[in-house]
């Protein structure tokens, strides 16, 4: 039989917002004799569609991560092959999961250099938009910055953050999963060569990969840790502004000092709006046209 796998990952429980779906939390074997064809074949044409995209767009590192775990078009790619190179080169592990985790344990797991994967893969009526991010997302947006070196502690260095802010409370987390947004998923990096992406939430999409560098509409914005942590963000569109780090050295540097006093400053404090740009401080590569842009509707 010739269906995409199901993801055995939905348990229901009764939380504060009703009786919802949630995810098993536990690390689980890649099941990869039960990927179907059709599964395989969403990998390839994922694959394939972003690598004939993403030379002189996403930086060089995320390139030359491709080419060493020597991801391709044959198919779903097997944890344990992946964990063979990653481990040897930054000490950091995949771990296969049923889906997004809940804060602290996803924070726990980057703290000590495993990076959870969704073992799962969209459907193909999915290659386009998908609510919650699944293996493609994952591990080809994900794993090859883990082998660049500064980025890998970033990384590590982020959960140890998050474990802090967790502790804090609710208002750090928040501070600090804008800077996870706008960085991990969401970050341009200048480099000599021009404007670059490197977040994953861009290089694993198609649109984006375009619209992030080419389109008028959105800013783009030099990197500012206190700027970033006190920015709203969209989750239902593309984003309306970019942060531009100028190298993985700058981004690891800015964030090792301890939060709990931007934590202090920033609470209370009036979040920017996604689009704003703040015209006396901001570094402006691009004022953004906003064409099209809401609102009202800013995470
Ligand atoms: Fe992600």
């Amino acid at each position: 039989m010739d269906t995409a796998a199901t993801p055995r990952k939905i348990e229901h429980q009764q939380t504060d917002r009703g009786y919802v779906p949630v995810y098993a939390t536990g690390v689980v074997e890649q099941p990869w004799a039960d990927y179907s064809r059709t599964d395989h074949q969403v990998w390839d044409t994922l694959f394939k569609r972003q690598c004939e995209m993403l030379p002189g767009r996403a930086c060089q590192e995320f390139l030359d991560g491709v080419a060493k775990f020597g991801l391709g078009s044959g198919g779903i790619p097997r944890f344990a092959d992946i964990n063979r190179v990653l481990t040897r080169a930054t000490g950091w592990e995949l771990v296969a999961v049923e889906g997004l985790l809940p804060d602290e344990v996803f924070f726990d797991h980057l703290a000590h250099r495993r990076f959870p994967v969704s073992w799962w893969i969209r459907k193909p009526d999915q290659l386009d938009y998908l609510s919650e991010p699944d293996l493609f997302h994952d591990l080809f947006g994900h794993v090859p910055l883990l082998l660049n070196p500064v980025f890998a502690d970033y990384m590590q260095a982020y959960g140890r953050g998050g474990m802090k802010a967790h502790a804090v409370g609710p208002e750090a987390l928040m501070n600090l999963t804008r800077l996870y947004w706008y960085t991990v998923e969401f970050g341009l990096i200048h480099t000599p060569q021009g404007m670059r992406i490197y977040g994953a939430g861009i290089v694993s999409s198609k649109g984006e990969s375009t619209y992030s560098l080419d389109s008028d509409a959105p800013n783009r914005i030099g990197f500012g840790l206190e700027r970033v942590m006190n920015t709203r963000y969209r989750i239902d569109t593309y984003q309306q502004t970019y942060f531009v780090i100028d190298s993985f050295e700058q981004l690891f540097e800015a964030t090792t000092p301890d939060f709990t006093p931007i934590y202090a400053r920033l609470c209370g404090a009036t979040a920017h709006a996604a689009a704003e740009v703040l015209d006396d401080t901001d570094r402006v590569y691009h004022h953004g046209s906003h064409e099209g842009f809401a609102t009202d509707a800013d995470t």
